[in-house]
């Protein structure tokens, strides 16, 4: 059942690049190069209206509405916010007809996530759900629903479903622009052929396993260290923290690179490993800085970035891990891929029951 993984998490981590494909497949029109989701209630009138969106979540769910929900922020120009389930309902939320209200579920059954729908349904909001289970009761009870098609997840820590809500929050932003008029079809078709790509750029990620293994059997040692980037960087170090605590159990703190000296930076010492994602063409250069500021203060630093910057980054950093080149919109859909593995790996090394761990279930149904 593990299709020869050890793992649940390391088979799920290896099936992305079906899932991308899946989650595009029937939503990407050949001829016109444009997305299409035939089945969805929203009309391209309510498409037109919307003024801003909530997107409402929990725990790595809500990391890929951080990314999905700035992708479509840029795309379309709307403002957006970004809510965790948990505390939604109980802020008394400004709730208009005009606002989409994007509820985002792994298992669709996550009772925090499942009472913020109700609450923005209450208040006459349209949700949408971006779920993995169509059967689920928050597919049931939301408006719309686009399925995420990763398959079913099994291991407690989220891998491929993180990646494929990511895929649907780019298609649905990529369609809302087009019916908005905010993106030209060429700069469109552009975004679909790089989203084409990414499986197999996925797939040469994998391939590189071996060396985030041997750095995860190094960081194992730690106790601390730190997740540091910024714009969808800074997004996507939050889930690669979550994923290590969650599973590895090593404390680590994702921080905006450009937020340590307010604070954190009093907790950088000789030797803390900090990893620094550095991916965003337009804030390489004040990513850099920070990063010289940790090493300033003997942080052992990894970073994480495409090919063309490793011969430079190389000059600041203790090591470097190169990603393959997209988009600067679609860069989480890579980067997340060795903070997966890491997370993996450093669990395995410290003798973790890597599916199952403590304190931890697959799906929260209580709140
Ligand atoms: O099923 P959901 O996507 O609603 O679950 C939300 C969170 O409980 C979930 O993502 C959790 O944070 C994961 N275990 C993280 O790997």
């Amino acid at each position: 059942e593990k299709g020869g993984f050890d793992h649940f998490m390391l088979k799920e981590i290896h099936e992305q690049p079906k899932a991308y494909r899946d989650t595009m497949l029937g939503r990407i029109d050949e001829k016109t190069h444009k997305v299409v989701f035939p089945n969805l209630n929203m009309t391209p009138e309510y498409i037109r209206s919307i003024r801003q969106i909530h997107i409402v979540a929990c725990g790595t769910a809500y990391h890929a509405g951080l990314v999905g929900g700035s992708v479509i922020e840029q795309l379309i120009r709307v403002p957006v916010s970004f809510e965790v389930a948990s505390e939604y309902r109980y802020r008394n939320p400004i709730i208009t007809p005009d606002t989409l209200v994007i509820v985002v579920s792994q298992s669709g059954e996550t009772a925090d996530t499942l009472a913020g729908l109700r609450e923005a349904q209450a208040n006459g909001a349209h949700v949408l759900a971006i779920t993995n289970v169509v059967g689920s009761s928050i597919a049931r009870d939301a408006n719309d629903v686009i399925a995420t098609l990763a398959g079913p997840e099994i291991a407690v820590a989220s891998t491929k479903a993180y990646t494929s809500q990511i895929i649907a929050f780019n298609l649905l932003g990529l369609y809302m622009a087009d019916i908005r008029g905010t993106m030209e079809a060429s700069e469109i078709a552009h975004v679909i052929a790089a989203m084409q790509s990414l499986p197999e750029q996925v797939e040469s990620l994998l391939a590189q396993s071996e060396s985030i293994k041997a750095y995860a059997e190094h960081i194992s040692k730690h106790e601390h260290l730190f997740f540091i980037g910024r714009g969808l960087d800074y997004a996507v170090a939050m889930e690669g923290s979550l994923k290590l605590k969650e599973i590895s159990y090593i404390h680590s703190e994702a921080y905006a690179a450009g937020e340590l000296k307010h604070g954190t930076l009093a907790l950088i010492e000789e030797g803390i490993p900090v990893i620094a994602l550095a991916t965003q063409d337009a804030l390489l250069e004040k990513t850099v800085s920070n990063i010289k500021e940790v090493k300033a203060r003997g942080a052992e630093v990894m970073a994480i970035t495409y090919e063309e910057h490793v011969a430079d980054l190389m000059r600041s950093v203790d090591q470097v891990f190169a990603i393959p080149k997209t988009l600067p919109l679609l860069m989480p859909a890579l980067s997340v891929v060795p903070l997966q593995l890491l997370a993996y790996y450093a669990s395995l090394a410290l003798g973790h029951d890597v599916d199952k761990p403590r304190n931890l279930a697959k799906s929260v149904t209580v709140e």
